[in-house]
């Protein structure tokens, strides 16, 4: 099994909708990664490795956590996520403590020498692996003994009206859909509690805690409800779904989802979704 149709999409159309909207998703999802963020015991002259790190946000907040003899290392396989990455850090050098470096590469590969990292943290970047087991196992690998794993991937659907609301709404007006497969790699790859525990169990992680972490996501208290309709009705699986659809089908899909994201918005607090993670912590 490899990741060849992550490696596609997130270089593809996937990657061009996170540079896209960089700055919505960093407001919607900054809480939960610096939730996780938290749960890391950080030390001076520490190694973190960033797993699926995208356009770098959450390795830059990690640095700016860190004392200057550390280093916190991105690793991606998508190069327009990482580009931005790369413009991001040296916009904001004066507020990095640590070293960064980003590498392009598949994090499932044993890219590292063995006993490298304290850390692994990864916010929403270790649900797409084909072989989640192998991946998390060679990951542990290039940690310390001792070293932690700390990462953040979202419980299942029904919980998460940040995915499902649009998507159902666009549903009403475009062709049905094949169901998800449960467990398929994607944003719900890790969903499931018990094998989440499971994985890492058979990757050779111990102490494995996988906690449930609700919190409210929220974009766009200073904007107007249109403003931020623009943006959202561009990203996630409804977007994609939509993007597919001849002219007349994408109108009725856009006023569909309008109307479904209005009962989210409250003038001057913008959209609010409730969301539910897994925080996963676990030790090598
Ligand atoms: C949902 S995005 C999250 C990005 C970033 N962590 C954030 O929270 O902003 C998932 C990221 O995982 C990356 N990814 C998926 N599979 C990967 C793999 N096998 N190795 C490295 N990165 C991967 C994607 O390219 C994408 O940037």
């Amino acid at each position: 099994m490899n990741n060849e149709l992550q490696k596609a999409m997130w270089n593809g159309r996937a990657g061009a909708s996170w540079v896209r909207h960089n700055s919505l998703l960093e407001t919607l999802l900054g809480e939960p990664g610096h939730v996780c963020m938290d749960s890391l015991r950080l030390i001076p002259g520490m190694r973190i490795l960033d797993v699926g790190c995208g356009c770098g946000n959450q390795t830059l907040d990690l640095a700016a956590r860190l004392d200057t003899s550390s280093l916190v290392t991105g690793i991606d396989i998508s190069e327009p996520m990482l580009a931005l990455a790369g413009d991001l850090k040296d916009a904001n050098t004066d507020s990095l403590g640590a070293d960064v470096e980003f590498l392009l590469g598949d994090a499932s590969e044993s890219l590292f020498p063995d006993e490298q990292f304290d850390a692994i943290y990864s916010r929403f970047g270790v649900m797409f692996f084909a072989d989640p087991t192998r991946a998390f196992a060679s990951l542990r690998v290039a940690l310390k003994p001792g070293g932690q794993l700390a990462f953040v991937c979202w419980q299942e659907p029904r919980l998460n009206p940040f995915f499902t609301a649009p998507l159902q709404a666009a549903l009403t007006v475009l062709p049905p859909q094949a169901p998800a497969t449960p467990d398929a790699p994607g944003p719900f790859g890790l969903a499931d509690k018990a094998r989440v525990s499971t994985i890492l169990d058979r990757a050779g992680f111990q102490s494995i805690t996988v906690t449930p972490l609700a919190l409210k996501l929220s974009v766009g208290d200073a904007q107007s409800f249109d403003e931020i309709f623009e943006e959202l009705v561009q990203i996630g699986p409804a977007a994609a779904l939509i993007a597919e659809s001849d002219a007349t089908l994408k109108a009725h899909a856009r006023s569909a989802v309008y109307a479904r994201l209005k009962d989210f918005y409250a003038p001057g607090s913008g959209v609010a979704f409730d969301a539910n993670f897994w925080l996963v912590t676990a030790y090598n």
